[in-house]
């Protein structure tokens, strides 16, 4: 089988630190053919540094390429909507970065597109693609936790705005913390839960700490003035099963040490799973009346969960097999995150809607 020929829209540090060695992790099965950026300079200067021969500031280039088969959409949110949308009705397969859109009704968007082209569109979100996800999934499915009633997912910082990229921009981000890396710890938890169909939410966020000039910040410096998201977010979520997630975000919260979890509480037995860092399991039971804490020894250690991701990518279209992560998966991110932000205005549960 040919090599599968890959474009790349958007060339900024998502691209450079995830994708590209993705696709070059596997030299035998795909090559990067095509890097595109709206900054000409910076693309240019990636695909030499990348050996990528075809460059271009416009992604149509790429789409009206009949020899590409697949694209990363790597630009900011605003506009992964029409760069996916495009190459998927132009018949290209698309890994498209988290969150999968600015809100549900363009994630429908996106999804109604790879359902009428028949080709995959994946979401990117690499948190199930690591050692701890891996591990606590094949444990959930094996009965030990039996029915998981309610979850607490957190991904908190204390002082951790992003001072790069356009992190604290509503307009082109669609939000802050919750859509940023809310996404990835609600999606591990989904993911271990085993994808039960939320219903309605009710959340409340604020942005108080983000815009205030006198706090400091660990991530860089950024112009408070033009903090428009939130700096932090806190959702109650109701699914069709009766379970149950509280989901807590913050770019600023004033916490002892950043958190970025998920803990579990089942029938059998509760568990809380990190995203990486030793010990990333911890596992809470009973047997004969005597309770245990468990630190499971031989949790898969996966070097990179941003390359497997990317593999997985490009393996699921050379086998012709289903989207890894589908869209689908995406717009239910998206639609939580519509019903908290509405929530947090009407201040009363919203209904989430997730019809194609
Ligand atoms: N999975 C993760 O853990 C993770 C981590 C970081 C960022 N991201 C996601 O990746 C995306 C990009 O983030 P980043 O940190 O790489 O941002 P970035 O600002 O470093 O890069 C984005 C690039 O896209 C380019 N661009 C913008 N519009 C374009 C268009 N229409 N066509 C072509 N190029 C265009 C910009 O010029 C810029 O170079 C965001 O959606 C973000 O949420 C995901």
């Amino acid at each position: 089988m040919r090599k599968l020929k890959v474009g790349l829209i958007g060339t900024g540090g998502i691209a450079r630190g995830c994708h590209i060695p993705g696709y070059q992790s596997l030299p035998d099965e795909c090559e990067i053919v095509w890097a595109c950026d709206t900054n000409l300079d910076l693309a240019q200067d990636v695909a030499k540094t990348h050996d990528i021969p075809k460059v271009t500031a416009d992604y149509r280039d790429l789409l009206a390429d009949p020899t590409l088969d697949a694209v990363s959409v790597t630009t900011p949110n605003k506009h992964h909507l029409k760069p996916t949308v495009d190459a998927l009705n132009a018949g290209k397969h698309v890994l498209c970065e988290k969150p999968l859109a600015m809100d549900g009704d363009e994630a429908r968007a996106m999804c109604r597109a790879a359902r009428a082209s028949g080709k995959i569109l994946q979401v990117a979100l690499q948190m199930r693609f690591g050692g701890p996800a891996r591990f606590a999934r094949d444990y959930i499915d094996a009965g030990h936790m039996g029915e998981v009633l309610y979850a607490r997912a957190q991904a908190l910082r204390r002082r951790g705005v992003p001072g790069w990229g356009v992190f604290i921009d509503k307009e082109q981000q669609g939000g802050g913390p919750l859509i940023d890396i809310g996404v990835h710890i609600l999606d591990l938890t989904l993911f271990l839960m085993g994808h039960p169909t939320p219903v309605s939410a009710s959340g409340k966020t604020w942005d108080k700490l983000g815009r205030n000039p006198d706090l400091w910040n660990g991530m860089g410096d950024y112009d408070r003035a033009k903090f428009t998201v939130e700096d932090m977010a806190v959702g109650f979520i109701r699914f069709e099963t009766g379970a149950v997630v509280v989901l807590e975000s913050s770019f600023m919260a004033n916490l002892k040490d950043d958190l970025f979890q998920t803990q579990l509480f089942g029938t059998k037995s509760g568990a809380v799973v990190k995203g990486w860092g030793d010990d990333p399991v911890e596992v809470y039971t009973e047997v004969d009346r005597q309770l245990f804490d468990l630190r499971p020894r031989n949790v898969p250690r996966v070097e990179s969960a941003h390359i497997a991701e990317v593999q997985a990518f490009v393996r699921a279209i050379r086998n012709g097999d289903p989207s890894p992560v589908p869209g689908e998966q995406g717009l239910v991110l998206n639609a939580v995150f519509d019903a908290l932000y509405k929530s947090s205005v009407t201040g009363v549960e919203e209904p989430i809607d997730l019809t194609v």
